[in-house]
């Protein structure tokens, strides 16, 4: 089954999608990159990935060739065009083509491409059984911040954990965990206290993790934004993730020792349950 997929202004068959060869994503990792969740045909936070995607684009002083409205209109296309019940939307815009020189080209024209990925969110077997990670340290470069493709040493992670038996890796820096490959790390303390590391260049600041502390302070949860070590997530009651693509997911082993119970703790849950019921509700 072909994707319809979108590359510059054009709505084409996968096998007919092409970039160039001399495009700074290729050469430079010189790009950046959302990934928006669809359940039941609806795109989860738009409007946030929206705002980090205009906010990585101006850090990087690249030029953003795509309103928010046009941007929503290219989902919705896609979507549709797929007909896309639940999955995943990946967007990705670089600096463009010019002949390879380290200082950015003057007159590229961004590469703007978005695909679609169809598969089950909601209904994970993960989610029932919760992860195993294991610790890396993290040595990517000092602007996590920033969404870029860079991705390699992620990969690297993952690739680690899947030889070590493990599902993902959590990062390590001065003695803190940073975050997951591919998440946003939390515990849950003894006396209930959902911990997760607070925001600066050190992280992605996470549309689900946004979300999340949201709704766990709506609903009471205690919430403390400070680092916290593998030693102190490895006596915690409970410790889970949040990434668009994975919501809440629950880990219940890192570095081989059980956390809590070694199964998916009350509080992760719960927090998976109310993330799926709101964000459902406010799906556009
Ligand atoms: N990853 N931290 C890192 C390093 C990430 O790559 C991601 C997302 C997150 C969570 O951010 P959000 O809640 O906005 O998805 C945190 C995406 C899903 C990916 O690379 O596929």
């Amino acid at each position: 089954m072909s994707r319809t997929v979108y590359v510059n202004g054009a709505y084409l068959p996968e096998e007919e999608a092409k970039v160039s060869v001399f495009d700074r994503g290729f050469l430079f990792a010189d790009g950046v990159y959302e990934v928006t969740s669809v359940i039941d045909g609806k795109l989860i936070d738009f409007e946030g990935h929206a705002k980090r995607l205009a906010r990585s684009l101006a850090e990087l002083e690249m030029p953003n060739p795509v309103t928010e409205a046009e941007l929503l209109e290219i989902h919705r296309e896609l979507v549709t065009r797929n007909d896309l019940d639940e999955g995943m939307i990946y967007l990705q815009i670089t600096r463009g083509a010019a002949d390879r020189d380290f200082a950015y080209p003057q007159d590229a024209e961004p590469t703007v491409v978005l695909f679609t990925q169809a598969r089950s969110l909601v209904d994970s077997p993960a989610a029932r059984t919760g992860m195993k990670v294991i610790s890396i340290p993290d040595i990517r470069w000092g602007r996590r911040d920033i969404k870029t493709v860079q991705l390699l040493y992620p990969s690297m992670g993952k690739m680690a954990a899947k030889k070590a038996g493990a599902d993902d890796a959590w990062m390590v820096e001065g003695g803190f965990v940073t975050e997951g490959t591919s998440n946003n790390a939390y515990i849950v303390t003894r006396t209930g206290k959902i911990v997760t590391r607070h925001l600066g260049e050190e992280i992605l600041h996470g549309i689900t993790r946004a979300a999340v502390l949201r709704f766990a302070r709506e609903a009471q949860m205690e919430v403390e934004e400070r680092p916290f070590t593998i030693a102190e997530a490895q006596e915690a009651e409970e410790a889970f993730i949040t990434s668009a693509s994975t919501f809440v997911m629950p880990v219940v082993e890192l570095d081989g020792t059980p956390i809590g119970t070694g199964k998916p703790g009350p509080v992760a849950t719960r927090l998976r349950e109310i993330y799926l019921e709101e964000t459902r509700k406010a799906a556009t």
